[in-house]
């Protein structure tokens, strides 16, 4: 889990952040509370369903499966930061709302990753077997009719619709604005999905198309509307237009960083299959940048549409090309846009140094 940061010298008695009233603590003691209401939701899921059959339970418990395996809850983490950033109360009924939407956060990134492994034909995520390929490997062990890879995925499908309906159940307290808000991200995340597979099929090296999708399927999700969400609850409208620029620029770090992990980062550290997106001929930032500046990579681009598509010769091709250092340029770039976009806002406490310090997190970890 990502925890809040905390500040410089936390160890220094410090009772409140001021205007708010809120406590230093109050961040994680939210999203402490955000986990217990994922919990109890899929363990009360779990036993419901589990008492009618085994099998009609499956689907739940790919999705608790996947909670349980960890991740850096990064959406609840931005959606609580932008609550109390914006000055939210420690007041019990939009306490209660936001923790929901950061619960619901996590449970739409659920969906998203368990879709997103069928549409990428991941085999892990979170260091552990996707959902799909988990139950295609069961359906051939047991022997059952039918073919694996359709059975796995079609588990993968309904475990991805249930964390989707479970995320909605949650999110079913917001109202005017944040419901707004929640309606807008998660169509985002789909719209955002659909570009990728579409560039990937097509082969079409855009730098402005493939930035576009790293914000819409990433971006917007991850950083931008979950924090737009948390001011939202806590009744800031005035702090959305920051909270735009300053969550595009970071989400768009957080999706190039994504990019240059999968490219060139250590698949034990992400959980995740290293190099998976060249096999998949993703148009990442990365690749169209390539494909546009530099000849070999072009060249190899091109013959993938006669069916020659040559992941490995691409990678080298793609690492003498210089472009990693352009991409590294670029999540620079959108970091310093992103801190700089929260100079003028009112945020409470500490919260500018906090959003600055969580910027930076996302641009630049190893996982
Ligand atoms: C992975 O998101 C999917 C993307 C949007 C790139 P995270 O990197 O936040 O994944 P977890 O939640 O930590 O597993
Ligand atoms: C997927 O982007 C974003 C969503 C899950 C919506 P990626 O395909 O790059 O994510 P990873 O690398 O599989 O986590
Ligand atoms: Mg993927
Ligand atoms: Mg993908
Ligand atoms: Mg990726």
């Amino acid at each position: 889990m990502l925890k809040l940061p905390a500040e410089p010298d936390r160890a220094a008695p410090q009772a409140s952040t001021g205007s708010a009233g809120v406590d230093h603590d109050a961040g994680d003691a939210l999203l402490a509370r955000v986990s217990v209401v994922i919990d109890e939701l899929l363990e009360a899921e779990a036993a419901h369903w589990g008492a009618v059959d085994a099998r009609v339970a499956v689907p739940v418990e790919a999705v608790r499966d996947m909670v349980r395996a960890g991740g850096k809850r990064l959406r609840p983490a931005f959606c609580v930061s932008g609550y109390l950033a914006a000055g939210g109360t420690a007041d019990s009924e939009r306490t209660d709302t936001v923790v929901a939407a950061a619960a619901a956060l996590e449970l739409l990134h659920v969906f998203a990753l368990i879709h997103d492994d069928i549409m990428d034909n991941s085999d892990t995520r979170r260091g552990t077997p996707t959902v799909h390929a988990k139950h295609a490997a069961r359906h051939a062990e047991r022997g059952w009719a039918g073919e694996h890879r359709r059975f796995g995925e079609g588990i993968g499908i309904l475990a991805g619709d249930l964390a989707l309906s479970y995320a909605n159940r949650l999110a079913g307290g917001l109202s005017g604005p944040a419901l707004r808000i929640w309606n807008d991200l998660v169509t985002e995340v789909i719209i955002g999905q659909q570009l990728d597979i579409a560039l990937a099929a097509e082969l079409k090296a855009d730098p402005a198309l493939s930035r576009w999708v790293a914000v819409c399927k990433s971006g917007r999700y991850t950083i931008h509307r979950p924090l737009s969400l948390g001011a939202a609850i806590a009744g800031r409208p005035g702090l959305q237009g920051a909270f735009e620029e300053y969550g595009v620029a970071a989400g768009e770090a957080f999706q190039l960083r994504d990019d240059l992990l999968d490219a060139f980062g250590d698949g034990v550290a992400t959980g995740k299959p290293a190099g998976l997106d060249l096999v998949e001929h993703k148009m990442t930032l990365l690749l169209a940048l390539a494909a546009t500046q530099d000849e070999r990579v072009a060249r190899l681009v091109e013959d993938g549409r006669s069916g020659g598509w040559d992941p490995a010769e691409l990678r080298d091709a793609l690492s003498a090309s210089g472009v990693r250092r352009e991409v590294e340029e670029q999540i620079d770039q959108l970091v310093a846009t992103a801190c700089a976009a929260l100079d003028d806002a009112p945020l409470a406490g500490d919260w500018h140094k906090r959003l600055v310090r969580m910027a930076e997190q996302v641009a630049y970890r190893d996982r």
